[in-house]
């Protein structure tokens, strides 16, 4: 690979593993970070440190921002001038923050590729790392096999909010996975159940519901749900009876109660025999997104 200009901005947990692995790579690699301290641990690896924003990003072709928030990318960029330059933000942020990113590249004269990472430091260019990138296809082409020194790359196309749009919806479902282990938790605890001895059990049970979500996700994309095997009417008594135990156990969960409003207004509906997949109509704005590809 021809040892290229790189300049990292934010030299966080990430921002660092990012620049050691440009570093490790061959390439010549210029670092800013808000806090000098940071910086000059990297000098020690071979990286170049920048006095300010603004020399950073006049040093490289590719610049990598890699901050707390939007509004701190935002901030950091502010001033300097990006024009030409590919610009890689794995800062996360919203679907739309992306976007707002992306035209205010394309004001400066820049191409904005944007990207979700699914790994921790530590794990930065290895096989366990992967990143998500949507936005510029010019910059995805161009720094793919530079990329790929942090992690497998898949490129999901020049909707620069795309990426974050998987990204936030993964962070729900894990968030609801957390959270419902969190609550369970608390439940067998109430059962004099050790959270220990819970696992193995979940675990499997875990497992075996994975094939389910396949089923729901053709059954949403299609709006057909009269195959279900796991019926609405089924669900919404099952959710009924887990609603008096945590009642009565002294642990109510507010997510789950949400869950249960979900179906019940589908049942009401008339629809009580079809798969609990239809429970995704229930949120308002669901029907009026159609599915972009
Ligand atoms: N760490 C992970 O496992 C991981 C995984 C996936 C995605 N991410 C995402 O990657 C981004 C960075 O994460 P991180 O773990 O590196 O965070 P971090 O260790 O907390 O570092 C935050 C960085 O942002 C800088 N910063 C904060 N506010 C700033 C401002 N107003 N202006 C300029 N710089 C500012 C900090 O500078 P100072 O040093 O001066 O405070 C520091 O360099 C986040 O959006 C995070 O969600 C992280």
């Amino acid at each position: 690979m021809t040892s290229e200009a790189i300049t990292v901005l934010g030299l966080g947990n990430l921002g660092r593993a990012l620049a050691e692995a440009f570093l490790r790579g061959g390439h010549s690699v210029t670092v800013w970070n808000r806090s000098a301290a940071k910086a000059s641990e990297l000098a020690v690896g071979g990286a170049v440190v920048a006095p300010t924003v603004v020399e950073a990003v006049a040093s490289a072709d590719l610049v990598v921002v890699a901050v707390l928030d939007h509004a701190a990318a935002r901030e950091v960029l502010r001033g300097a001038d990006v024009r030409g330059r590919a610009l890689v933000n794995v800062t996360s942020g919203t679907p739309e923050e992306a976007r707002e990113m992306a035209r205010w590249a394309a004001e400066q004269g820049a191409e904005y590729l944007h990207g979700a990472v699914y790994a921790v430091p530590q794990t930065i260019g290895t096989a366990e790392s992967s990143i998500n990138y949507s936005g510029s296809s010019a910059v995805h082409t161009r720094w793919r096999e530079v990329l790929e020194l942090l992690g497998k790359v898949t490129f999901h196309g020049d909707d620069a909010g795309r990426a974050s749009g998987f990204d936030v919806a993964i962070l729900s479902a894990m968030y609801g996975l957390l959270g419902g282990f969190l609550h369970a938790a608390a439940l067998a605890r109430s059962s004099g159940i050790e959270v220990a001895e819970l696992t193995p059990p979940l675990l499997s049970w875990l497992a075996d519901l994975r094939p389910a979500l396949v089923t729901f996700a053709g059954e949403i994309d299609s709006g057909s749900y009269a195959a279900g095997e796991s019926s609405l009417a089924m669900n919404q008594t099952g959710l009924g009876m887990l609603l008096r135990a945590t009642r009565a156990q002294g642990v109510p969960f507010a997510a789950l109660e949400s869950v249960k409003e979900l179906v019940d207004r589908q049942v009401a509906e008339g629809h009580g025999t079809d798969s609990l997949a239809r429970a995704v109509e229930s949120f308002e704005a669901f029907r009026r997104f159609a599915v972009r590809e």
